[in-house]
């Protein structure tokens, strides 16, 4: 059904309209080759839709497991230093003075509240030594922590760099770190001459880059070395949209205090003759430890955290967390301990954007038009959030037919005895060997999913049925709450339970609008060659006719679905014609 509609789907290019009625296959070829050019995430591989047997071996190859992608990640971090340098303005000089200590591997710039330098040594050594030979400032009227870290300053010697303000410095070599504003992006969108392609440069300018990448583990890293102060052997993992392959440039930075791995656990006793073991202080429950230990290690990054400023302490939410910003990155950071579900739920969504590259440009742009129609907030409230949105977006990928993506029950009956995981009694287990899983032949092009995406939710029954990425199919709500989606794992539990019904309302008329304006789009051609007229996916990030957004008049429109069907006929009938 879903490849047919295709069929007869019309290119929307500028100027004209196309009608591609045998180009499907190249279409998602090209889709997948140009991805595979520009995309920067943590793992940077992608995968083609149609069962090329050849192909698919090759691409299984480029794909890498979550964790093994983040044991290199942490490794580059180890051997990196953050360094302000609001004092030089030559490269030249800077990078001479720094190579001093060691050969340097990779270097970048980039402006947050003045001028940075991420510095890549190629040995630990070398880090070591720049350290031993950093002084510990003096401050007028003040007294500093002499906590060292691998954030250092710069300082203007007249031997090493001629002295420049930050604004000389930056220019061509900064990397930038933030997502262009919206504004600027319906323009850039505008001038593109198809919403596939629309779609493309969308993911292209939001999504994290290679050195935001490398920053966000460097601050890992950075608060690893506070933390270890008192848990030498503990590792911290960053988690969510940082690493799941659908954070936006200047999402926050979800960390994870691991100390799973310290020595000394499940280590047997002997049955007979001596043998010591640690003693230790306990508390009743696995919250208490994690409490306390964040309580301090927050006290810690509050106290003597260079660069950390805001913090917080939030021990009593359902996941304990302390926040801060951190200033020389810009990220803002919500460090947590005990939150292994949520790793497992940055595994799954890892895997799912790695199984077709349709999923992260969908996500991407989906998020990008809740968040540019207030549908989802950075401030904790009845908003549908990030997460919950991303889970909207992979069941309804499910429901394509064939199916884009299997449900979560398939990818747990292809799992190994490796990949088996309870955490809490809930059952995480799901495959993790990319080949093992054989994907159906869905050509949908981007345009059509979008669409399909709005109409699919404009149409849903939320006030009776779950959404359900485990079985694939809708359920009936366990509960009466405006929106259920089921936790994947801890599957008693609503991801979405603060939602209202306003919000949902506002989510559900913003959807029949776009399906709207997205009809316009495949029926119009776009206004002027200059493509300064916003349309397509760009019209869809405006400010758009809905309840609730003040100063505009509702229109009344048919139902979305019956919309769409007329559209898909009328579509038929001229190219049959
Ligand atoms: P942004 O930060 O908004 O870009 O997206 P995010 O995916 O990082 O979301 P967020 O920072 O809110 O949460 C971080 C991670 O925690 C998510 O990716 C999930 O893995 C997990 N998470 C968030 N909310 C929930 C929830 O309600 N239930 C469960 N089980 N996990 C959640
Ligand atoms: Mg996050």
């Amino acid at each position: 059904m879903a490849a047919s509609w295709f069929a007869v789907f019309r290119l929307r290019m500028r100027g004209k309209s196309v009608v591609v009625r045998h180009q499907v296959q190249n279409q998602v070829h090209n889709q997948v080759h140009n991805h595979t050019s520009v995309g920067t995430h943590v793992g940077a591989s992608h995968v083609q839709a149609a069962p090329d047997h050849h192909s698919d071996e090759k691409e299984n190859e480029r794909r890498r497991l979550l964790h093994v992608v983040q044991a290199e990640r942490r490794e580059q971090a180890e051997r990196s230093v953050l360094i302000s340098c609001h004092a030089t303005n030559s490269e030249k000089k800077f990078l001479k003075h720094l190579s001093k200590y060691g050969d340097i591997k990779k270097h970048f710039f980039y402006q947050s509240f003045g001028l940075y330098a991420v510095v890549e040594y190629s040995s630990q050594e070398s880090v070591a030594s720049l350290l031993e030979h950093a002084a510990i400032p003096t401050v007028n009227h003040e007294s500093v922590v002499p906590f060292k870290s691998r954030l250092l300053s710069l300082r203007s010697l007249a031997s090493v760099a001629s002295v420049g303000s930050a604004d000389q410095q930056s220019g061509q070599h900064c990397q930038p770190q933030t997502s262009p504003p919206i504004s600027e992006l319906i323009q850039r969108l505008s001038r593109e001459e198809s919403i596939d392609q629309q779609i493309t440069a969308l993911t292209e300018a939001y999504q994290l880059t290679e050195e935001n990448i490398r920053l966000r583990f460097l601050v890992c890293s950075l608060l690893k070395d506070i933390a270890a102060a008192y848990f030498p052997e503990c590792t911290i993992r960053p988690f969510g949209s940082s690493v799941n392959g659908f954070g936006k440039l200047g999402c926050d930075l979800d960390m994870f205090l691991d100390l799973d791995g310290i020595s000394g656990r499940n280590v047997k006793m002997h049955r007979s003759g001596l043998s010591l073991e640690y003693h230790m202080k306990s508390a009743n429950s696995e919250r208490a430890v994690t409490q306390s230990i964040l309580s301090v290690i927050g006290e810690c990054v509050d106290k003597f955290g260079p660069g950390c400023v805001g913090v917080q302490k939030i021990l009593n939410a359902r996941c304990p967390l302390v926040r801060f910003a951190h200033q020389p990155s810009g990220f803002q950071c919500d460090l947590t301990a005990n939150n292994r579900v949520a790793m497992k739920s940055t595994e799954l969504l890892y895997l799912y954007g790695e199984l077709d590259p349709r999923v992260r440009s969908l996500v991407f742009s989906v998020r990008c038009w809740a968040q540019a129609h207030g549908v989802t907030s950075r401030i904790p409230g009845a908003w549908i959030t990030n997460f919950s949105l991303t889970v909207m977006v992979l069941f309804f990928l499910q429901r394509r037919s064939p199916p884009i993506i299997p449900t979560l029950d398939h990818l747990r009956d292809l799992a190994g005895p490796a990949d088996k995981s309870v955490i809490e009694d809930n059952d995480c287990t799901f495959v993790s060997d990319f080949s093992k899983i054989h994907i159906h032949r869905n050509t949908a092009a981007m345009e059509q999913l979008l669409c399909e995406f709005f109409d699919f939710y404009a149409s849903f029954a939320f006030n009776k049925m779950s959404i359900n990425i485990r079985k694939g199919k809708e359920q009936n709500k366990p509960e009466v709450v405006p929106l259920h989606i089921q936790n994947p794992f801890e599957t008693s539990l609503n991801i979405s339970k603060n939602v209202n019904s306003t919000q949902l309302d506002r989510f559900v008329a913003l959807c029949r609008e776009s399906v709207w304006l997205l009809q316009q789009s495949a029926t119009n051609s776009p206004n002027g060659e200059s493509g300064a007229t916003p349309w397509g996916l760009a019209a869809l990030l405006q400010p758009l006719q809905v309840p609730g957004n003040k100063g505009r008049k509702r229109r009344s429109r048919e139902p979305a679905s019956e919309r769409i069907k007329s559209l898909l006929e009328s579509l038929k009938i001229k190219n049959q014609s």
